[in-house]
């Protein structure tokens, strides 16, 4: 068995779970920019790197791939975090049709950020595509168009989410058992 098995409470979303939405995402996408030029999908590092490459496998229009790297400030605790730009874009977004690729919206602090930085670059329209949603971001009415799973407040990893940056690799997504980041 997988060296990871072990530590995995239960699986959420299985591999076949994930591909079947990848799926059905990229069907809306390729429809909702059948009339465009083409797509720029902006992943950010390291979380939406699974998402991104299958994403951008599964739509049938043509994709250029660009990445971020975002790292938020401080305490996930504040709301009002300062987040700092590792990397930035590496190419003029303006005027092009940008589809942010993430894994997961959890506080939304991230995407807040990103959404008000992006307007900045004069793109043709941002969207937000993420593979999952934690009950925060669904509270806070963050503006993410496409929407894989919505999925309990738990200590979730696999598929790019990362506990001590653990755990990316699973092509599942599970809940960590508590003995391993040091809970009951
Ligand atoms: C994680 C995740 C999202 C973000 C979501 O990234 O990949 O990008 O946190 O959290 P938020 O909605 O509360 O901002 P992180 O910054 O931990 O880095 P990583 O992608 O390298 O894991
Ligand atoms: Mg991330």
């Amino acid at each position: 068995a997988p060296w990871y098995d072990a530590d995995i409470e239960r699986v959420i979303l299985s591999a076949d779970d994930i591909a079947a939405k990848t799926a059905e995402l990229a069907e809306r996408i390729d429809a909702d920019y059948a009339e465009t030029d083409g797509l720029l999908l902006v992943g950010l590092f390291k979380g939406a790197v699974m998402f991104m490459a299958d994403l951008a496998r599964a739509l049938t229009i043509p994709v250029e791939l660009e990445f971020m790297d975002l790292s938020s400030y401080g305490a996930r605790a504040t709301s009002s975090g300062v987040v700092r730009v590792l990397k930035d874009l590496d190419t003029d977004i303006r005027d092009r049709h940008v589809l942010v690729v993430e894994d997961v919206v959890d506080s939304g602090l991230t995407l807040s950020w990103l959404l008000k930085y992006l307007p900045s670059r004069y793109p043709a329209s941002v969207e937000v595509v993420s593979m999952l949603r934690k009950p925060k971001a669904l509270e806070a009415n963050l503006p993410v168009k496409y929407v894989g799973f919505d999925v309990p407040d738990e200590f979730v990893v696999g598929y790019g989410l990362d506990y001590a940056e653990r755990y990316r690799e699973l092509p599942f997504v599970g809940v960590l058992k508590a003995s391993v980041y040091g809970g009951a």
